[in-house]
């Protein structure tokens, strides 16, 4: 109901709806409609009162709900049915319970905390409250479980993408974080279900570090992480972001699923990457050997130089790619 309530409102903006057309519209007694506005404005929700004017609504807070992301979305299935917790353990969890039961392609778990967030190599992911984009998108595409990395690197064109587009130049290092200045700000954990030659379903994780602050990344990861905010010196709407991820992402998505490659996530990932003609350390199975990212290949593959000349093209989740000094 208090969705209903907020969308009524919104499709009034800047004008006053009465009690009474609330309560017509959506069929719930007068006395019923205070409680919910209490609720709303507890929410975070600017709501003036003027009596036998009725209720308007002055601002919205920047909550992930579908209600607020919205606004900006125009896709047509990616991001349309969002799962909203205020906290949860990890939405890829939810979104693999989900996924188990019949969520649709597109359906997005998303949070404003994480209490387990998970990264990449059984790491903790940190996730605090209404400080950063924590969602999971349930895919359900038909191809052969070998190209489902690819997915990945889409995801990192659509986040690169989006920052963009807000004025943040953030780039990606290959193939799933993006990073700022030397720092990580975002990483996307893609997990699947399949069998040998089919996949049932895809989780693609991000979580994008907005505005969080210095002191509130846990010390062991302080020098290696860090958020849009600190490195772009400004708080950045996350309802905004979510949507132009999303936005971007539907678009890259649909050429691989329709044309078969990624032709234009890689041309975003070329142009962004940090770590293209750069010297590179490669950790394979704790072995590390020093190389020269050369390229990215059409289908997402790092092709590298060790320095006995030898040319190889690395396939993302095989190995660990770091900078020479320190994480890029
Ligand atoms: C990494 O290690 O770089 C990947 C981090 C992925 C974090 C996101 S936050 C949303 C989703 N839920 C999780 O538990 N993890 C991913």
């Amino acid at each position: 109901m208090k969705e209903q309530i907020i969308n009524l409102l919104k499709e009034n903006e800047n004008t006053f709806v009465s009690g009474q057309k609330i309560s017509e519209s959506l069929g719930v007694s007068r006395a019923a409609i205070w409680k919910y506005m209490k609720a709303i404005k507890e929410d975070g929700y600017e709501i003036e009162s003027v009596s036998r004017k009725g209720y308007k609504l002055v601002s919205s807070p920047d909550l992930l709900t579908f209600e607020e992301v919205k606004g900006n979305l125009n896709t047509a299935y990616i991001g349309r049915n969002i799962i909203y917790f205020d906290s949860i353990d990890s939405t890829n969890n939810k979104a693999k319970e989900c996924a188990r039961e019949g969520a649709e392609e597109g359906t997005v778990v998303i949070a404003e905390e994480q209490t387990m967030g998970r990264g990449r190599l059984g790491r903790n992911w940190t996730s605090p409250k209404y400080k950063g984009i924590w969602m999971s998108i349930i895919l359900r595409p038909d191809i052969d479980p070998i190209n489902v990395s690819k997915i990945t690197q889409i995801g990192a064109a659509a986040v690169a993408m989006a920052t963009k587009d807000m004025g943040i130049d953030a780039f990606i290092k290959w193939p799933n974080d993006i990073v700022m200045n030397g720092k990580k700000v975002c990483g996307i954990l893609t997990e699947m279900s399949g069998e040998l030659n089919k996949v049932n379903y895809v989780i693609m994780g991000i979580g994008i570090n907005v505005n969080i602050e210095k002191e509130e990344f846990p010390e062991e990861i302080k020098e290696v992480a860090s958020s849009l905010k600190i490195q772009n010196g400004e708080y950045i709407k996350r309802k905004e972001l979510v949507s132009r991820v999303l936005n971007n992402f539907e678009k890259l998505y649909e050429e691989f699923i329709r044309e078969e490659n990624i032709s234009k996530s890689i041309k975003v990932c070329r142009e962004r990457s940090i770590l293209l003609g750069k010297e590179v350390r490669i950790i394979d199975r704790g072995k590390t050997t020093k190389a020269k990212a050369l390229e990215l290949s059409e289908d997402g593959k790092l092709v590298v130089q060790y320095e006995d000349g030898k040319i190889k093209e690395i396939i993302s989740g095989e190995i660990s790619v770091r900078g020479m000094n320190g994480y890029v």
